[in-house]
């Protein structure tokens, strides 16, 4: 397995910005799928990164990281969930309208030489793994997901997903099996040297990191931070790694899953 999560490109053309128009946008509860004319950073992204954006409107100075849920030819998708005002707001948003987007940022999910994947999401950290498992579908790997969510609100995410061998548990059992990600996992047969890629709240993240090390396996994960500037100056994402004290937006998100202490 290669090293921590991969840096893709030049960082100050990370930061670059572009102007993009929603060319499509799909509604699923409390979440959004919003789809971009971004080709400048359609044709640099890699699965793993994120973009941050600027959330139309009056008192909104900061703005929102958010994961590349797909990216093609010209075009980004990003899964929105209405958490807070600001992503409310991006929930919002129409077909036609503009939104000044940077990036792609942030580490890439290492996928060389990857033949067997397990992705495992919970709650809106799903939102990385589609483009992931679009990816190592393509490279030729077999891929097999595992998300679980609070409850069917929650699970409303499922619907803007595609991949193939997804397994779903919330906790509420409303949607899918009842229990969470763990019990999806303990009903696994998984292959030797899978490769494990998880992302969702901190202690979900834990819990696949023990399950990992027990199985034997390695993989990677993406965290989540509060984020200021996105692009390495302020400082404000920083968590406590194997490698010292790392900047989620700019040596992350995506890091080795035994060298973080979630
Ligand atoms: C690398 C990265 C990738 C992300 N990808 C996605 C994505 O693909 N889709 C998506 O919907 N969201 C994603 N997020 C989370 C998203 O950025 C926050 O939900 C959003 O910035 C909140 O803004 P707000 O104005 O709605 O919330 P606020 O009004 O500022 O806060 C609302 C609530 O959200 C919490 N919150 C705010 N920021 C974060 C954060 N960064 N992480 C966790 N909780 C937060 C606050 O503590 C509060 O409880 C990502 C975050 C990071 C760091
Ligand atoms: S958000 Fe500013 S350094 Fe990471």
């Amino acid at each position: 397995m290669s090293g921590s999560g991969q840096t893709h490109g030049d960082h100050r053309q990370w930061a670059e910005t572009s102007h993009c128009r929603v060319s499509a946008a799909r509604h699923l509860g409390g979440f959004a799928v919003l789809e971009l004319i971004a080709p400048r950073i359609a044709r640099r992204a890699a699965p793993g990164q994120f973009v941050m954006v600027t959330v139309p409107g009056e008192g909104y100075l900061l703005r929102r990281p958010i994961s590349l849920f797909s990216a093609e030819a010209d075009r980004i998708a990003l899964l929105v969930e209405a958490r807070g005002r600001g992503s409310e707001r991006l929930t919002r948003l129409e077909v036609g309208d503009v939104v000044d987007v940077a990036g792609p940022l942030g580490s890439v999910f290492p996928t060389q030489g990857v033949t067997n994947a397990l992705l495992v999401g919970g709650g809106i950290g799903c939102a990385p793994l589609q483009y992931l498992a679009d990816e190592l579908a393509v490279a030729g790997a077999h891929v097999t997901a595992a998300f679980g969510f609070r409850d069917f609100r929650a699970a409303r995410a499922v619907g803007a997903f595609t991949i193939e061998r997804l397994s779903v548990a919330t906790e509420d059992g409303s949607v899918g099996r009842a229990g969470t990600v763990l019990h999806l996992l303990a009903a696994l047969d998984v292959a030797p040297g899978t490769t494990v890629y998880a992302c969702g709240p901190t202690p979900m993240i834990a819990a696949v990191q023990r399950w990992t090390f027990h199985e034997g396996l390695r993989g990677y994960v993406s965290l989540e931070a509060h984020m200021a500037c996105g692009t390495g100056s302020c400082h404000g994402c920083v968590v406590d790694t194997a490698r010292g004290k790392l900047r989620v937006c700019s040596e992350g998100p995506v890091f080795r899953l035994d060298e973080v202490t979630p």
